[in-house]
């Protein structure tokens, strides 16, 4: 981290990746939209968040992560470094693109017939107590991703592996160096293996078909292939598996609102990105700032780290009336647990079809079920919300 700007010292103290639960509820304190603790500056009110998220001054944290954990050179630094999330402005564009060809809205409303199929197969027969973070919410993101990627659906759970392996450098436990370093070459032997299939039996209307297609029209060199399969699959399954079941633990939790959502279907979609704004799975989203930048009358030097705790901004009271109560009727809800901005997530509508799918299901199938307390585990680590067991007691 560079130097630390006069004035921090005036800001109040935040740890944003303290194991203990935050005990800030959001928005800005005393007055002071930005803190200051032991990893850098953090943003704590919405409208500051969004501003950092959309400045391309700050650019993506995630490369200088990986070196912290050690990862200075080599195949997966280079994939880092090269990779949608690090690029600028042409660049970025051109990255992003063939990806986001497959991820708008419209064409991710045609994935709901194929999340049904795939919680009819895995929920058929289920009732009772189940283990639904591992039964349920694990596996459909990788199906899913399978399905879009024209892989067969037993590589499922590889995929959800590999996802859940890769993406645990953001617990920032660097003893894991080794283990990701692992998972990123199985993960790319995966992709490799998986196009010279796709092409021996012929290239289809999937997203790695079109990007292979990309790749053999000279519109993508070999490296940047490799490289946009490897940010489609590690970013598909993780985040997404632990916000359906954090979204499926705040319903089911809330019994006025689960049975407002039973009676009305039209209310899943609010419930869905209310429930991601109260708990939020990706914490902090963290940035590094390319040059000297004026925040509010705080300079932050070159180089410093500047964390957005997007679990802050969401529950700003500035932005969101009563910011701890869930309401199915609030106004341009715009939580920022999907970032904002050029870089803001590209799965972001899939992720949500995803989760409105598995409340409908619980919702039409199981209406009376209900969180088995003692047998489940949510809790917020270093800003994270994340799911470690989720009982659910299915009844119809
Ligand atoms: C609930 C699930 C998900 C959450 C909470 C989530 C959250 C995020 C966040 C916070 C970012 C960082 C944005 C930034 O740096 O400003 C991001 C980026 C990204 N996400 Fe997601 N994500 C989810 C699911 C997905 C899925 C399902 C996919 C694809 C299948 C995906 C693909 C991506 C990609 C490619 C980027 C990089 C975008 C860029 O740099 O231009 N995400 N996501």
């Amino acid at each position: 981290m560079g130097a630390i700007s006069r004035g921090s010292d005036a800001l109040p103290a935040v740890e944003p990746f303290s194991a203990e639960p935050q005990p800030h509820m959001g928005g800005a304190i005393e007055g002071k939209p930005l803190g200051f603790g032991s990893a850098g500056y953090v943003v704590l009110s919405y409208a500051l968040a969004a501003r950092v998220l959309r400045d391309s001054r700050f650019r993506n944290a995630a490369l200088d992560l990986m070196e912290q954990f050690g990862i200075t050179a080599g195949p997966v630094h280079e994939f880092r470094a090269r990779s949608v999330l690090m690029a600028e402005g042409p660049q970025h564009m051109r990255l992003r693109a063939p990806l986001a060809r497959f991820m708008g809205p419209n064409t991710v409303e045609t994935i709901r017939d194929v999340l049904r199929d795939i919680l009819g197969d895995i929920m058929h027969g289920m009732s009772g107590q189940v283990p639904f973070h591992t039964a349920v919410a694990d596996p459909i993101p990788a199906r899913i991703y399978c399905h879009l990627a024209g892989a067969p659906t037993s590589d499922a759970p590889k995929v959800a592996s590999l996802s859940a392996r890769t993406l645990s450098l953001l617990s920032r436990d660097r003893s894991l160096a080794p283990m990701i370093l692992a998972a990123y070459d199985e993960l790319f032997d995966y992709l490799r293996n998986l196009f010279a299939r796709k092409k021996a039996d012929g290239l289809g209307s999937d997203m790695l078909s079109f990007l292979i297609k990309e790749q053999e029209a000279g519109k993508l060199s070999p490296e940047e292939l490799l490289n946009e399969a490897t940010a489609m699959l590690e970013a598909s399954s993780v985040n997404t598996s632990h916000q359906i079941g954090l979204t499926v633990w705040a319903l089911l939790r809330n019994r006025d609102i689960w049975s407002r959502i039973r009676n009305d279907a039209s209310l899943i979609p609010a419930a869905v990105v209310e429930a991601t704004r109260l708990f939020p799975r990706p914490g902090i989203v963290s940035r590094i700032a390319t040059e000297s930048i004026d925040l509010d009358g705080t300079v932050i030097p070159q180089g410093t780290d500047v964390h957005v705790a997007i679990w802050s901004a969401n529950r700003d009271p500035e932005r969101f009336e009563r910011p701890g109560e869930f309401d199915l009727h609030r106004e341009r809800n715009q939580p920022l647990t999907f970032s904002t901005g050029a870089h803001g997530c590209l799965g972001q509508s899939l992720a949500r079809v995803e989760m409105e799918e598995v409340v409908r299901y619980l919702a039409t199938h199981y209406p009376n079920s209900v969180v088995v307390d003692d047998a489940t585990e949510v809790a917020q680590v270093g800003g994270r919300w994340l799911v470690k067991s989720l009982a659910v007691d299915l009844r119809k």
